[in-house]
């Protein structure tokens, strides 16, 4: 309460009596009470000069202080409400009762203030929606404060968004239909030239139905074709392998062997000690010239070890027949002399047959072992 602009209505009022009642004191209130701040008297017309203010100058500059207060905090809310009562107050007329009623009806009405726009937030927040509505209703809507806070209260101007419900009702209220926007699709871009079709002959489609048709037709015809062609193909086939088969088995499996008897040349053709390796490959012998007990023979040997049956080989340079399996060794007379053959090698018949060579007959076999290389049957004497 430095200066007169915070000073309270009943400072006031009771500086207004001092006033009223001494016949125009010239000390007034706030300054007796704070005769040090002299300065805030310069800010308003009223109160700053004691001497010559009326009692209605004082109330109208207490209203405008009381209501300066508030209005600092709630200007949109409350300055419609004071602004009506000053014109009313005509201070010649005026009694101190009538001033201490009208400073209540303020006190009350600056309490209603203090109600509907507080200094803090949350109330403020909350007298927002009433203050804006007020604005809005400046030239029709009620211009008091009660009214404003009625009207706020009532929730009929309830500020900001409404959901459809909200809207609907009042639509309804009023008799408006609230205007429903029409989608409308974008136009679609014109065609280019090229993915245009080429326009259809008349007739076209007819052709290229019967076209199609017959060649499903001609396709479906080859299908069954081919695949009857394909069967009895392959049935025919399997009749005539299966004749072959019959007729093959009609005739008996022939060995053709080489002739038992063979010709070997004239026996002037062998020299003592010759051994003939030419007729191993196509007859499985060897014909050879030599002495066996004393005697020179031809003789005709079998090509087979004694031993497991390989085919042993002819060695010139140690005069012997060596079979590679086990390492069996024969003498040129046939007689086994090293690894484990167990007996000589075996003859054949041989003789000089009527035209003067030597023949040989694989049908006959002479043993050592057995005493059978003996038989003249088994050489030729020379
Ligand atoms: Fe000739 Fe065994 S088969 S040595």
């Amino acid at each position: 309460m430095a200066d007169n602009d915070n000073l309270s209505i009943e400072e006031i009022l009771a500086a207004a009596r001092k006033q009223d009642g001494g016949g125009g004191d010239s000390t007034p209130a706030p300054e007796a009470a704070h005769p040090e701040t002299p300065k805030p008297a310069a800010k308003t017309a009223a109160p700053a000069k004691p001497g010559k203010m009326s009692v209605a100058d004082m109330l109208a500059a207490a209203r405008s202080g009381d209501s300066g207060g508030g209005a600092s905090e709630s200007e949109g809310a409350t300055p419609v409400a004071d602004k009506p009562a000053t014109p009313a107050m005509k201070p010649g007329e005026m009694s101190v009762a009538e001033m201490l009623a009208a400073a209540r009806g303020d006190k009350s009405s600056g309490a209603e203030k203090a109600k509907a726009a507080p200094p803090k937030k949350k109330a403020a927040a909350k007298a927002a929606p009433a203050a804006k509505e007020p604005v809005a209703a400046k030239s029709t809507g009620p211009k008091d404060t009660a009214s404003i806070l009625a009207a706020a209260r009532s929730g009929t101007a309830k500020p900001g968004p409404i959901s459809k419900a909200e809207a609907a009702a009042r639509a309804k209220e009023t008799g408006a239909t609230p205007a429903k926007k029409k989608a409308v699709a974008p136009p679609m871009p014109t065609k280019p030239e090229y993915a245009k079709s080429a326009p259809v002959r008349a007739g076209a489609s007819e052709r290229r139905g019967f076209l199609v048709a017959a060649t499903a037709i001609f396709a479906g015809t080859f299908f069954m074709t081919s695949s009857l062609a394909i069967g009895f193909s392959s049935l025919a086939v399997t009749m005539l392998l299966w004749v072959l088969g019959t007729a093959r088995f009609m005739f008996p499996n022939i060995l053709t062997e080489p002739p038992t008897k063979f010709k070997v040349g004239f026996p002037d053709d062998y020299g003592p000690g010759q051994v003939a390796t030419k007729f191993k490959a196509q007859f499985g012998v060897w014909v050879a010239r030599d002495e066996y007990n004393g005697q020179a023979q031809i003789y005709a040997l079998q090509s087979v070890c004694t031993h497991l049956g390989c085919t042993p080989n002819w060695l010139e340079g140690e005069q012997k027949f060596k079979c590679p399996c086990h390492g069996s060794g024969f003498y040129k007379d046939g007689i086994n002399f090293e690894g484990p053959a167990p007996r000589p090698l075996e003859r054949f018949a041989i003789r000089v047959a009527d035209d003067g060579q030597l023949e040989v007959d694989k049908s006959r076999k002479f043993k050592e072992e057995v005493g059978q290389w003996k038989d003249p049957a088994s050489f030729v004497s020379v």
